[in-house]
């Protein structure tokens, strides 16, 4: 149907356009809704907007982050995760991103108490930031996944990436290597970080606490058995200081048993 030709339409009075009409009941329904929300008073675009869950996210606050021995000072949004800070902000992409809801373990980094002394301690650009309860975390796995960036504010953090120290891998990292303890590698970041807590916790675990102190990490290629053995030739190594190829070397007994061959078990 032509516009303007409509049957009963009077003369003179042009057919709206739909852009014109649209326009006209999306004024009012704004109004509808910002004058309940203002109580009876009217706000200008902007100030509605300024007021929307999505803007106040994206408000910046300033943190400092302290990841494996560097402090990096940085502008994040409430809302975004340790995780997501360490790997696309600071490009530390160790650990890895896989269910995102505190389920997998892939995301673990270790997360100390905060700062007590430093460059940030007492410093006024901090007033603007929620500071978390000060609660004692001392070096404990943590799904970066479910922290906050802000609430790891002036924290000690450390990744999969500063394990290793000159050029040498921790024990743990080596641990992992010698007993061939992955697969694809997607969970080894985290689980060679929650065995190293493991390990600063209960320097000889036994095979019950490898078991616990790993259980909040899956590893979908289940190379556990290989896990379990390499967190036992840690512990040794760091208690002994002795390399792997020497502890490996007189793990024989333990080893036995540990992990009973079928044969040996037949013995
Ligand atoms: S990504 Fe799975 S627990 Fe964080
Ligand atoms: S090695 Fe693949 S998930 Fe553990």
């Amino acid at each position: 149907m032509a516009r303007g030709k409509e049957k009963g339409r009077p003369e003179g009075r042009p057919y709206p356009s739909r852009r014109k009409f649209l326009k006209s009941v999306g004024g009012a329904a704004a109004v509808a809704v910002a004058i309940p929300k203002l109580g009876g008073g009217l706000l200008g675009a902007a100030q509605v907007l300024e007021q929307a869950p999505e803007a106040r996210a994206r408000k910046r606050v300033p943190i400092r982050l302290r990841v494996n021995g560097s402090v990096y000072a940085l502008q994040v949004e409430p809302r975004w995760t340790l995780l997501d800070v360490l790997r696309n902000h600071l490009h530390l992409t160790g650990a890895k991103k896989v269910c995102d809801r505190a389920e997998c373990g892939a995301c673990t980094v270790l997360v100390g108490d905060k700062s007590a002394s430093g460059s940030s301690a007492g410093k006024p650009a901090h007033d603007k930031v929620e500071l978390p309860a000060k609660e004692s975390l001392a070096g404990k796995p943590v799904y970066a996944c479910m922290m906050l960036a802000l609430e790891a504010n002036d924290r000690e953090i450390v990744t999969i990436e500063g394990l290793a120290q000159g050029g040498r891998l921790h024990p743990v990292q080596e641990a992992f290597l010698r007993n061939d303890a992955l697969q694809c590698g997607f969970c080894t970041p985290g689980m060679i970080l929650a065995v190293k807590a493991l390990l600063e916790r209960t320097p000889k675990p036994s095979l019950e606490e490898i078991r616990q102190g790993i259980s909040g990490n899956l590893c979908k290629c289940g190379t556990y058995t290989k896990i379990f053995r390499a967190a036992r030739e840690a512990g040794e190594m760091m208690r002994s200081g002795q390399s792997g190829r020497q502890v490996a070397a007189r793990a024989g007994a333990w080893e036995a048993r540990l992990f009973p061959s079928p044969s040996r078990a037949g013995r």
